[in-house]
């Protein structure tokens, strides 16, 4: 039987775009604390930290942010594409195939290195696929972008079609900043391992979408949401943990290979939240769970230093805008493009191929063996 490590504690890269510090429960931006930038910041000024560096004069961010507004519109045939693909299709199959197609035809958005000018591109158009598809599988005629509002206000207002209250524009601008980044995870990895053997930009993110996709990485938010509906009131959250950890199930929205303390992510999410939220008893019901859960799996899996993760609040800042559940993974990948696309930029600027090794553990032939 194999040993499985799932690469653990394995350096893939040196890095200077984030620092995600498990031991102390601290996620850092190039030097800025991500909860202070979710708190303070813009998407597109947190997007343009991560890609170029520093923060941008008010100068360069309005004209950044016209180079957004610009790549929002859908292309035609894309469009064609994704009318053709059925109406029941998981969100996130839909953003693989999409990207896949912005990736054919264009020489400029497929050479080596990637430009920044795709980055920007695809990252701009992304929740217009999302709000697109979503509306056409309800029977909904497509809202056109709008030019004046901001990434992520335009994604809301793309999906509803009304100016989306400024509660909900900051509180899920807080949580896409938080969840922008965060080192070599599955996702980011997949994407950097196909940029290495000089493949383009389209490519590498299919994979990190593919990556994305499972519930035990972009998948977890609407098990959260399910666990809670199942769960319905604080008297039976204690014996539904028990039953689920007794027989062997993860929770969802617990555990972390890095973070052996609470996820900063989440804390952050905690307490946004509690402001948006106070009085509503979903929330409160959330917040005994994870209160519960946690002192549970100190007995059920000790030493094992399991807290709560983002996805739990994630699932919680969604279903407060009244985002629908099978948007969750897709929303979170709108804002996990711009890390990923920053690590592609980085793994490009110093690039070599990766290649690992496995330890052969099978049968050797007679004329082999010794
Ligand atoms: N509930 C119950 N037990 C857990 C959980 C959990 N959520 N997470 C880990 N454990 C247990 C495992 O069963 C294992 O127990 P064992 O030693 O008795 O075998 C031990 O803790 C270590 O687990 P691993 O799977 O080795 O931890 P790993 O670092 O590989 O996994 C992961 C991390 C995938 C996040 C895991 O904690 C998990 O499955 N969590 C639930 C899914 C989830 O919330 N995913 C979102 C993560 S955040 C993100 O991707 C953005």
């Amino acid at each position: 039987m194999a040993s499985v490590t799932g690469l653990e504690g394995v350096i893939a890269a040196e890095t200077e775009l984030s620092l995600v510090d498990g031991q102390n429960g601290n996620l850092v931006y190039r030097g800025y604390e991500a909860k202070e930038l979710a708190l303070h910041k813009s998407f597109e000024e947190t997007a343009y930290l991560l890609w170029y560096g520093s923060l941008p004069s008010q100068e360069t961010l309005n004209e950044f942010k016209a180079q957004w507004v610009a790549g929002r519109t859908l292309p035609a045939t894309l469009e064609s594409v994704l009318d053709l693909l059925p109406n029941e299709s998981d969100m996130m199959s839909i953003l693989r195939t999409a990207i896949s197609v912005l990736g054919t035809g264009d020489n400029t958005q497929s050479a080596w290195p990637p430009s920044d000018k795709a980055i920007i591109a695809y990252t701009a158009l992304l929740p217009t696929i999302i709000a697109y598809k979503y509306r056409q599988s309800r029977g909904l005629s497509p809202i056109a972008p709008h030019t004046d509002l901001d990434h992520v206000a335009n994604y809301l207002y793309m999906l509803t079609g009304e100016i989306p209250q400024p509660s909900h524009v900051k509180v899920l601008t807080a949580y896409f900043i938080l969840a922008m980044e965060h080192g070599m995870n599955a996702s980011t990895f997949a994407g950097r391992v196909v940029l290495s053997t000089q493949s383009d930009l389209a490519s590498a993110l299919c994979a990190s979408i593919g990556a994305m996709k499972g519930p035990l990485h972009g998948g977890a938010p609407s098990e959260v949401l399910h666990m809670l509906d199942e769960i319905g009131s604080k008297d039976r959250a204690e014996e539904y943990l028990r039953n689920q950890l007794a027989s062997g199930k993860r929770l969802m929205g617990f555990g972390h290979r890095i973070y052996k303390t609470n996820d900063p992510r989440a804390e952050a999410l905690r307490r946004i939240m509690t402001e948006l939220s106070s009085e509503d008893p979903w929330f409160e019901l959330a917040v005994h769970v994870e209160k519960t859960a946690v002192d549970l799996l100190a007995v059920y899996k000790p030493g094992r230093n399991l807290y709560v993760n983002v996805e739990f609040y994630a699932a919680a800042v969604m279903r407060a805008i009244e985002l629908p559940p099978h948007l969750f993974t897709a929303s979170f990948t709108a804002s996990r493009m711009v890390g990923w696309t920053a690590h592609l930029l980085e793994q490009a600027s110093c690039n070599r191929i990766f290649r690992p090794q496995s330890t052969y553990i099978g049968e050797l032939p007679v004329s082999l063996r010794q």
